[in-house]
């Protein structure tokens, strides 16, 4: 597992140091162009209205937003579905530089008294084969050791919330958006249904739709693959991400917490077994051959591992022809789950966002704030896109594929 591996592992690298580099060269651009804005503020009126954003979601990315621009003297009222923590499989790994983003937008405390597991780097299976890739610590850029966090995500998600809404100018209300409020190709603010059932309104010069993938205003998915997770309360205790190669599946376990993993198997959409008669578990029994972690796998599974199947979705990033709206999060730009970095590409998003937004004194002038979400687009662009491309390059390396060619390239390129 010595030179071929330099390839998998000069990508993991590469994803966690390009988003510094990025995002440093950006630090420069917009300066610049804060200076701009600055100036154009300071001729500007004072704000209109009781609400300046409206935040449609308070997942990972709306939350954290929330707290950014209320942070920066924003009044926020921020719209969630469901107020309870949360029970998703997904959003679970933060790497190195999501950390970072989160430090970076003051909220690096959440990811304390979660239980989060630390992730020192990859462990892959292969054949029988095994071995350990470290995340690299010589040369480091960042402010404190690269390593990740695993954890259970609605966890992270409540802290959060609870850190968002301790702010005074922030509103957060139980409640669903069913739509948009539009005028004249302007988003004027949201129709939504509050907790006693009623329909009622809400308007802000600024509404942020952040409500994933299933957002309405984007159908425009592309399926992909499936995936298949399971969590069997077993102690894997090994502080890294799992991979083991096999076919037709690639499978990821992680540590969530001190007593729980949760394994993640891609499986292709077209070999998916069906969940009834035990016929989903013993394909992922037999799949995961060749692993001195299959134990623990198997044993997940005889326990009665909770299973669910997710069709995974790649969804590049397209601006809204409407003006005083910006989506965010997975409703803006999805990459392929298995280089989950998700919540990194949504915490940098907002890092950039803030800073552009932070000068403007009236979020009403929608000139303005349009000018400010094609510069946020143009800066995100080169960093998302390079995350977005590894991601599928990442899947195509590690998932089997019946395509003779294909599976050659993902042996050639991932011998132990
Ligand atoms: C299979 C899979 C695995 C993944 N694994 C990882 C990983 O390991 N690491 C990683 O970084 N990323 C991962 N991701 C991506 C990550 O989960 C997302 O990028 C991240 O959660 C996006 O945050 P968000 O704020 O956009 O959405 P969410 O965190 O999902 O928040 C959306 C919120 O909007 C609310 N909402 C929805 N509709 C409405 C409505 N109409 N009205 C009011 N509220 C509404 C929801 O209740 C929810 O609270 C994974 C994704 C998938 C699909
Ligand atoms: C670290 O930096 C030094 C000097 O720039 C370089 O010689 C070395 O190869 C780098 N190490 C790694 C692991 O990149
Ligand atoms: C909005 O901002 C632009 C500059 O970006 C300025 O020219 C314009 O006068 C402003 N409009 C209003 C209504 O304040």
């Amino acid at each position: 597992m010595d030179l071929p591996h330099v390839w998998l592992w000069t990508m993991l690298l590469a994803c966690v140091l390009a988003w510094m580099i990025f995002h440093v060269n950006n630090q420069r651009k917009k300066k610049s162009m804060l200076k701009v804005a600055e100036a154009e503020a300071a001729t500007e009126g004072i704000r209109e209205g009781d609400v300046d954003t409206i935040i449609i979601g308070a997942g990972v990315g709306g939350s954290a937003l929330a707290y950014a621009l209320a942070k920066d003297g924003c009044r926020v009222h921020v719209i969630e579905r469901d107020m309870r923590e949360p029970e998703r499989m997904t959003g679970e790994v933060m790497q190195p530089g999501g950390r970072f983003m989160l430090a970076k937008l003051g909220l690096q405390d959440c990811l304390e008294n979660i239980d989060a597991q630390e992730l020192a780097g990859l462990a892959v299976y292969k054949d029988g084969k095994e071995g350990v890739l470290p995340f690299p610590v010589e040369n480091n850029t960042f402010p404190y050791e690269p390593s990740g966090r695993c954890f259970h995500n609605g966890r992270l998600v409540q802290r959060l919330r609870h850190k968002a809404s301790s702010l005074p100018n922030v509103h957060m209300e139980e409640g669903t958006v069913k739509s948009l409020i539009e005028e004249k190709e302007v988003i004027k603010g949201v129709i939504y249904k509050n907790t006693a059932g009623q329909e009622t309104t809400a308007f802000a010069p600024l509404t942020v739709v952040c409500d994933r993938c299933y957002s309405n205003l984007r159908r425009s998915l592309v399926d992909s693959t499936v995936s298949i997770y399971i969590l069997p309360k077993v102690d894997l205790n090994l502080h890294r991400l799992h991979l083991i190669l096999s076919r037709p599946m690639v499978c990821i376990m992680y540590q969530i917490s001190s007593d729980e993993v949760r394994c993640m198997a891609e499986i292709p959409a077209d070999s998916v077994p069906p969940m009834a008669n035990g016929e989903m578990s013993t394909f992922l029994k037999e799949s995961t051959y060749g692993s001195s972690v299959r134990e623990i796998f198997i044993k997940g599974i005889n326990d009665g591992a909770r299973m669910q199947v997710v069709a995974t979705k790649s969804m590049s990033a397209r601006l809204s022809e409407k003006k005083g709206v910006i989506v965010l999060g997975d409703a803006f730009n999805m990459r392929h789950p298995l280089i989950a970095s998700g919540m990194m590409v949504v915490l940098s998003d907002i890092v950039i966002l803030r800073h552009l937004l932070k000068p403007l004194e009236n979020l009403a002038n929608v000139t303005q704030v349009s000018q400010v979400i094609k510069n946020f687009n143009d800066i995100r662009k080169p960093m998302s896109a390079t995350v977005n491309t590894l991601g599928s390059a990442f899947s195509q390396a590690l998932v089997a594929s019946k395509d003779e060619a294909k599976e050659a390239t993902r042996l050639l390129r991932l011998p132990l």
